[in-house]
């Protein structure tokens, strides 16, 4: 069975190779994940733990005027299985939670995957950042109002 809890600093290494995995070439370092998680007021991170062992993550900024999805992984092995919808449903009831209307989010122009995970909640695109990641593909800008 697969919980979803809040994530901790101890999860941090742990989650550390699904990072490397899934976001070459430019994963966050440890760093930047304790950075996010010692702004309790802001942020919203969650994982998903099989059998105790981290699987999934997700990470939501309450900015003033919008939510925005930092971050949303599943380990390679484990995708495919409802995982993403599941972490992408947590962060947005804690944008209503927080009442916030507005969700925006980048994700790669070529990233078909997580488009069709977005599309399925909801988001729909407004806006494109060219040339945005390593390499020159594009950032889209998708948004999901509640
Ligand atoms: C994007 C990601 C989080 C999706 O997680 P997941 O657990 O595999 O997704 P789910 O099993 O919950 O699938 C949800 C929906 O996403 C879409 N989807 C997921 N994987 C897909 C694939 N390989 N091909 C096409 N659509 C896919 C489908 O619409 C699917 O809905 P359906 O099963 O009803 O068709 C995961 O693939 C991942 O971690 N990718 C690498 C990191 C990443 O790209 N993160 C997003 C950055 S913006």
């Amino acid at each position: 069975m697969i919980t979803l809890e809040r994530m901790r600093w101890w999860h941090v290494a742990e989650l550390m190779p699904i990072e490397r995995a899934v976001f070459q070439p430019e994963p966050w370092s440890e760093r930047l994940f304790w950075s996010e998680l010692g702004q309790l007021d802001t942020r919203h991170y969650v994982v998903a733990l099989s059998d105790g062992s981290v699987v999934g993550y997700a990470g939501l900024c309450d900015y003033p005027d919008e939510a925005f999805v930092q971050t949303i992984a599943v380990a390679p092995a484990a995708q495919g299985q409802g995982l993403g919808a599941r972490l992408l449903a947590d962060l947005l009831q804690e944008a209503a939670r927080r009442r916030q209307r507005t969700v925006s989010l980048e994700v790669r122009a070529d990233n078909a995957a997580a488009q069709l995970l977005y599309a399925a909640h909801g988001f729909t695109r407004t806006g494109v950042r060219r040339g945005y990641y390593p390499g020159g593909v594009d950032a889209l800008v998708l948004t999901r109002r509640g």
